[in-house]
């Protein structure tokens, strides 16, 4: 039982979808631009954003309330045991719920963000000096971070296959003779991200399984980043935490997750990594685990209770709303000569490939929709070496707002050819 809530007096407010359908529906630029995200603030002028992974869609009420409550009180001090006791229970309780996988509440630990999980990871469990293997495209800080660290980032580029539905175009699967290859050379660690960043696939358990039997042979540990797991779109995907596979072996499993993308709370600095047996004890022994809970923070704690114990009807409405999105652009987009685009089954980001435009020399995908109709999506170079015909988009916004940049797309495309 939970020794502590987030607010014991306050009331989860009732959730309506019609209203929070119409609140998503009512966003426009000039909204988004007030409220001053970094998505919408970065980049002056009259440019959309739909580049970091950040929602437009605000947060789930039960959320809101408890941020609102803390705000109110004025209580913005450290972080009780109590309260990060209540998350270790929640996480737990919604890995056994959600997703079938069975967590002792002691196996999570509260940290800052999963990037600090992923460092402390690196710096304290693979062997001295050797090599971080990240499959590619990647989430652009996995080919950074080994570097701060003095490690090598050894990129596996995926293999691209047709998606089993053929209207979703194609699709990405992890090169695991490739990953094979790097383990075999000596390397330390492999960043497993699913669902994937930014290609949106939910890994199938078969992959998983793959992915074990050469973790436990080459006895290479595996960092799983599970952050977007609250972000399932495609009703036939089901996500399936690595760690819950009978192959992984738990001395050699990290995995990281967090409620900052699927309730949209990346600032309030919350996130939980979950190891067990041989892995949980040295995350343990090691000061930085110590230092790292401190550094989580007491609205994200909050926070993340909130969401995950009366949030899921707010995330379901979104993921809804984010598919439908999804079938918008993938319409649009397929009347578009020169644009591919992968359908995600998972996560809000689209990967969308331009080869087939003829651009100006020198100038990516991503500069010329940023400068000539203002689109902002990440840059495909930030996700890995030979993506730098890729971009990536961010669908979790409002339609209207999802209409407008996919109307200035398509203008962009067609002047390219008059
Ligand atoms: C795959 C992945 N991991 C980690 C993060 C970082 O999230 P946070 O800062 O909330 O830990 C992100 C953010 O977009 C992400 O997409």
């Amino acid at each position: 039982m939970s020794t502590a809530s987030p607010a014991p007096d306050a009331v989860p407010p009732v959730f309506n979808a019609a209203a929070t359908t119409a609140a998503f529906d009512a966003l426009t630029p000039e909204v988004m631009r007030r409220r001053g995200s970094l998505k919408w603030t970065m980049y002056p002028g009259d440019v959309i954003g739909a580049w970091v992974a950040e929602m437009d869609l605000g947060t789930a009420p039960s959320v809101t309330a408890v941020l609102q409550r803390a705000v109110t009180d004025g209580s913005y001090g450290y972080l009780p045991p109590q309260v990060a006791e209540s998350v270790r229970e929640e996480t737990a309780r919604i890995q056994g719920e959600a997703f079938g996988w069975r967590v002792d509440a002691q196996d999570v630990s509260l940290l800052p963000d999963v990037l600090s999980a992923l460092g402390a990871v690196i710096a304290h469990h693979t062997r001295p000096g050797s090599a971080v293997i990240v499959p590619t495209p990647a989430y652009m800080p996995f080919l950074s971070y080994p570097g701060l660290y003095g490690r090598e980032c050894v990129q596996v580029p995926s293999l691209r296959t047709a998606a089993a539905d053929a209207a979703a175009g194609t699709t990405w699967a992890l090169d695991l003779d490739g990953i094979e290859a790097a383990m075999a050379a000596g390397a330390g660690l492999l960043v497993l991200c699913n669902p994937w960043n930014p290609v949106g696939r939910v890994l199938s358990p078969a992959e998983l399984d793959a992915v074990a039997a050469l973790s436990a042979r080459y006895r290479v540990p595996v960092f799983a980043d599970e952050i977007h797991n609250s972000l399932i779109l495609d009703p036939q995907a089901v996500h399936v935490p690595y760690a819950s596979r009978p192959g992984t072996d738990p001395d050699l499993t990290f995995t990281a997750t967090a409620a900052s993308k699927g309730w949209n709370t990346p600032g309030l600095k919350c996130a939980q990594l979950i190891a067990s047996a041989g892995a949980r004890r040295a995350w343990n022994d090691s000061p930085l685990s110590k230092h790292l809970a401190n550094e989580a923070s007491l609205l994200g704690a909050q926070a993340t209770v909130a969401a995950l114990r009366d949030g899921q009807e707010w995330n379901a409405c979104a993921r809804g709303y984010i598919r439908d999105n999804g079938r918008l652009v993938a319409e649009t987009l397929a009347e578009v000569d020169g644009l591919e685009l992968t359908v995600p089954s998972g996560t809000y980001l689209a990967w969308l490939d331009c080869s087939g435009l003829e651009l100006p020399d020198g100038v990516t995908p991503a500069d010329y929709f940023r400068r000539e109709p203002g689109v902002v999506m990440n840059d495909g170079a930030a996700f890995g070496a030979g993506y730098e015909s890729f971009c990536r988009l961010n669908l979790a916004t409002g339609r209207g707002i999802m209409r407008q940049a996919l109307q200035r797309l398509v203008d962009a495309v067609a002047r390219l050819r008059s």
